[in-house]
């Protein structure tokens, strides 16, 4: 069973403290996500395998290495998710994107599952599910379920900021997901929102609030 990856570069952290300040503009928010998820992203794909092949530069025939293997798939769940993807697609931007949407019911915060479109070739493809905060799980847990229906064998989820709760129910039911978090934060509320957290992503990333 993977660890959770928390990644604490200092960039990383910088960036997750001025998006916690309730004060940041929708508009900086909006960019601090995008700029901590391409940061993410650089770790994320660490162990993306290389072949060598062979090149001409200017001066000599040589042999470089490249990118090899399955391609990758970036996954935002809806809506917080979408706010990763760029960031992402910056550093790699031959990937292809799926959506899935999910809300949490705010009364029994259970996820519901409202959308679902994936790339046709999406089994053939290693996943990078996206979303800002992994909270009880339930959201992450549902999303993993729905690309391992449709043949998805390989997974990583990358949220910015988590709490022990979810990680512990996405471990118990994914334990093959590789996690990545920018921040391990205290608890969940009676409202299972994240403490300290930063609030609600969605309204705080589209000014819904
Ligand atoms: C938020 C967040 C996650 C989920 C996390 O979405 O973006 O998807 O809650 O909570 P969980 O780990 O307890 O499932 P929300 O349901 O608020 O929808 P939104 O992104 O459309 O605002
Ligand atoms: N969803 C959010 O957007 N924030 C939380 O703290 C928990 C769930």
């Amino acid at each position: 069973m993977p660890k959770p990856i928390i990644m604490d570069h200092p960039l990383i952290q910088h960036k997750v403290s001025l998006i916690r300040d309730k004060r940041t503009p929708s508009k900086d928010f909006r960019e601090l996500i995008s700029e901590i998820a391409m940061l993410m992203c650089y770790e994320a794909t660490r162990d993306l395998p290389l072949k060598e092949i062979e090149i001409e530069t200017p001066m000599k025939i040589t042999t470089a290495k490249v990118i090899s293997g399955r391609k990758l798939a970036f996954v935002p769940i809806l809506r917080a998710g979408l706010g990763m993807c760029d960031g992402m697609l910056a550093l790699v931007p031959a990937a292809k994107v799926g959506h899935i949407g999910l809300y949490r019911d705010p009364k029994t915060h259970l996820p519901v599952e409202y959308y679902c479109k994936m790339p046709s070739d999406i089994a053939e493809r290693d996943v990078i599910l996206l979303d800002p905060m992994l909270a009880t799980g339930g959201s992450a847990s549902d999303a993993v379920d729905a690309l391992k229906s449709r043949g998805v064998r390989h997974i990583k989820f990358c949220c910015i900021i988590a709490a022990p709760e979810g990680i512990a129910a996405l471990t118990e039911k994914h334990p093959d997901v590789q996690i990545y978090a920018a921040a391990l934060d205290e608890c969940l509320d009676e409202n299972k929102y994240i403490l300290p957290g930063l609030g609600d992503a969605g309204d705080r990333i589209f000014g819904t609030k």
